[in-house]
């Protein structure tokens, strides 16, 4: 009899801490209880659904500060230099989750005011938030100033915007730039962003005269950073990093006379949706990246710099799952059978959007034979708000809780209000206990914004 957690089990036996969360389908601390359930964080997955309702996004915490450890403990291991590890905070931004890495003495990539606030209120330091974006507005880039965080600069408009927001400050801004740095690697287009045909960053041809700009401006320019696209499994567009780098660092401080001590070589490592992923682990990205860089700078007789990188995905998308519960099904002879959940293109938009697969189990019958090919279909009105196309899984019935895999990143932060449905709540669990982290929107939310012009009143 083969059940999904057959193959699963192995995965969270042994010391948890050596496994590396982006290559586990599942997060860490899952198990299957004695009731046939699924488990994590030591909590009942039916029973966290009862108590707080469904859909309900589940954080394993283990998980994520296992990962963060990871990445900051193979950088203390590895490179000789110093280094700091940011949490690309798209892939989820809110207070618990920045307040966990924040703990775990990560600093915070930014992208919007939104996420400088989150930061901020989840109490990490100004000085380790970076603040990122290819269109940031004035009175963003003058709130970052006010707030302290370091600006990676994406192009002139940027640029010279800042020049002037720095006249009126005391000391000079702290700033990054962001190059493009011309390698291409393997994944959906729209994540791809290291080519040179990307809309963020400076173009390579642009550089000498962004250096001679920065020589003359009243900003302090602290080095450079790239990143070139999103769940990737090749080591090796990472570790060239180092190598394209290093010639911009060499040329800044050689002919502009501009001293950079921070290299961020970006996030992007992937993760395990599904059985046939095999991205490296954390810790072998490391080591891929710190070799690239320590042959670059060693080779050019430069410094080795303080390296940066900003994980998202790796950080939190294997450490949180979605548990939604089952309602009615369709079956389309000899085509397919669709089996319908509370949920959908609102809370998990990324199959619809890059048509990424997911896994996922019964969690009240958890050693239940897989006896059907199902298509998990959500309650959308789209034809496309399809979450898993072809999945084995055990009969199901109305009332059966679905527990989706691996939607820790850019699910709850992509998701939205189509259909007016409300935006489901987040959960942490860890040692056998749980606690709200997002709150579940009520239908008032949802109206929360509206304005009705008194004309329209009746
Ligand atoms: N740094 C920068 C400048 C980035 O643009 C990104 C992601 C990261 C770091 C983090 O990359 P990660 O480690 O998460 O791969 N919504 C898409 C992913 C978009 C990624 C955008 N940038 C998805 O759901 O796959």
């Amino acid at each position: 009899m083969t059940t999904v957690l057959s193959g699963l089990r192995q995965e969270t036996i042994s010391s948890l801490d050596r496994l590396s969360p982006n290559q586990q389908l599942l997060p860490l601390t899952a198990i299957t209880n004695q009731r046939d359930r699924l488990e994590i964080g030591g909590c009942d997955v039916v029973e966290l659904v009862e108590q707080y309702g469904s859909p309900l996004y589940i954080l394993d915490e283990v998980s994520l500060r296992t990962a963060c450890q990871q990445y900051r403990d193979a950088l203390k291991q590895h490179y000789q230099g110093t280094s700091q590890v940011l949490y690309a905070s798209k892939a989820w931004s809110c207070l618990a989750v920045c307040a966990i890495v924040g703990s775990e003495g990560l600093g915070i990539d930014v992208v919007s005011a939104g996420e400088i606030l989150t930061a901020l209120r989840a109490g990490v330091s100004s000085s380790l938030i970076y603040f990122h974006g290819n269109n940031k507005s004035v009175e963003e880039l003058s709130y970052a100033l006010e707030s302290s965080c370091t600006v990676v600069v994406d192009n002139w408009h940027e640029l010279k915007t800042l020049d002037r927001l720095a006249q009126e400050q005391t000391s000079k801004p702290r700033i990054m730039l962001r190059l493009t740095p011309g390698i291409e690697c393997h994944t959906h287009e729209y994540i791809q962003t290291g080519h040179i045909d990307s809309k963020f960053g400076f173009d390579p041809n642009e550089i000498e005269a962004v250096f001679a700009f920065l020589a003359a401006s009243s900003l302090n320019c602290i080095g450079i950073h790239a990143h070139i696209g999103s769940q990737i499994f090749e080591l090796q567009p990472h570790q060239d990093i180092g190598g394209v780098m290093v010639q911009w660092f060499q040329l800044a401080g050689e002919k502009y006379g501009l001293q950079f001590s921070e290299l961020n070589i970006g996030g992007g490592l992937g993760i395990r949706y599904v059985e046939s992923d095999d991205p490296p682990s954390i810790e072998d990205w490391i080591k891929a990246v710190v070799a690239g860089v320590t042959e670059a700078f060693i080779g050019a007789g430069l410094p080795l710099p303080k390296l940066l990188c900003e994980p998202g995905r790796s950080l939190v998308g294997s450490t949180c799952v979605t548990a939604y519960t089952i309602g009615g099904s369709k079956t389309v002879p000899d085509i397919r059978t669709y089996i319908t959940v509370d949920g959908g293109m609102s809370d998990n938009p990324r199959p619809i959007t890059y048509q990424s697969q997911y896994r996922a189990v019964v969690a009240n019958h958890m050693s239940a034979a897989l006896s059907q090919t199902v298509t998990i279909a959500g309650k959308h009105c789209e034809s496309g708000d399809i979450l898993i196309k072809d999945i084995q899984l055990p009969t199901t019935n109305p009332g059966d809780i679905l527990v989706v895999f691996g939607t820790g990143a850019y699910n709850y932060s992509m998701a939205s209000n189509y259909n007016r449905l409300p935006k489901p709540a987040a959960v942490l669990v860890e040692g056998g206990a749980s606690s709200l982290i997002i709150k579940r929107e009520t239908r008032e939310d949802l109206l929360r914004q509206d304005c009705l012009p008194e004309r329209l009143c009746s």
